[in-house]
């Protein structure tokens, strides 16, 4: 009777003992399942290191996935950058890889603005029509032409109040500057439009004369060819003020009041200081573009060049 009684008694302790080792076994056959085929793993294996892994399981799903399939030195710090496009990735690593050869300091920002706008390309490689749906938004450089020997239909004369003889531009352009010159004249400044609307045929004829004079490297930094000038849309206005030329355009108080104001009537400047790697052309404090009065004040306030505005936000390929 009494043996009988300690032998019940064994058996549950038996089988506890046992459910626990299970529970045991299985938690760690769990943990280290969890673990062999967690993101982490993988990203260790692949080459990443314990920052970039950090980052990467913070980051978007698109990242972590193209992380996944590979270690990418550049995956971090480009998609990190506020304009990178996921459609440019393999034209950004292309181009790191180019300047890899020449420094080891590679500017990520660079890479994505000089891409975005095709600069990694020569002037005049890699060209296209621009769309010209975009009407007064439409991109004008040395990547984006105009339809062959384009002429806006709204062209219109300008007068001598204005302008030096003979100019004409857009009359969208020519309301626009109308304003801009009269809350410049009620602030005491004078505006004056030296150059507008360009045929084809006037275009040709000022880069190919830079282009005999000074050769073709000088005449691509300050005249755009034929087809690729602004001035050829109709959009683009140059002007400065009395008694100023050109070079000193921009010590003058009326150029401060057009920094201050020309997005307000629809105007940018389109070709800035410190700026010439992306657009392409030599600081132009004269060349305005018409965008229209929303368009240009956002562009203003981005602070980007319309190039790597329009590449951002408006090109639609
Ligand atoms: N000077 C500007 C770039 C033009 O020729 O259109
Ligand atoms: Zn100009």
């Amino acid at each position: 009777m009494y043996n009988k009684k300690r032998k019940i008694k064994k058996r549950p302790i038996i089988i506890a003992i046992i459910i626990v080792i299970i529970i045991i076994i299985a938690v760690i056959a769990f943990k280290l399942y969890t673990h062999y085929t967690s993101n982490e793993y993988k990203l260790d294996k692949l080459g990443y290191n314990e920052k970039e892994i950090s980052a990467l399981l913070k980051s978007d799903k698109k990242v972590l996935d193209k992380a996944l399939t590979k270690y990418d030195k550049d995956l971090i710090p480009l998609t990190k950058q506020k304009y990178f496009l996921w459609k440019n990735y393999s034209i950004y690593k292309e181009y790191i890889t180019k300047k890899e050869k020449e420094t080891n300091d590679i500017d990520y920002q660079d890479i994505v603005a000089m891409v975005n706008v095709k600069r990694n390309y020569d002037y005049y490689t890699h060209t296209k029509k621009t769309d010209m749906q975009q009407e007064n938004a439409i991109l004008v450089n040395k990547y984006f032409s105009l339809p062959d020997k384009y002429a806006p239909t709204d062209v219109v004369d300008v007068s001598n109040w204005y302008a030096f003889d003979g100019i004409k531009t857009r009359q969208v352009v020519l309301d626009a500057f109308k304003e801009m010159f009269n809350s410049a004249k009620e602030e005491g400044y004078t505006l004056i439009i030296n150059s507008g609307y360009r045929t084809y045929e006037e275009q040709k004829k000022i880069y190919d004369d830079y282009k005999e004079l000074k050769g073709e490297e000088y005449a691509d930094e300050y005249a755009a060819r034929p087809d690729y000038s602004e001035h050829q849309s109709g959009l683009a206005l140059d002007i400065i003020t009395y008694g100023a030329s050109g070079e000193t355009f921009d010590q003058t108080d009326a150029f401060k009041w057009l920094q201050k104001n020309a997005h307000k009537y629809g105007f940018i400047l389109r070709y800035p200081k410190d700026k010439e790697e992306i657009t392409g052309y030599a600081y132009e404090s004269w060349h305005y573009r018409y965008l229209g009065k929303d368009l240009a004040t956002k562009v203003k306030k981005s602070g980007l060049t319309y190039d790597e505005y329009y590449a951002y936000y408006l090109d639609k390929e």
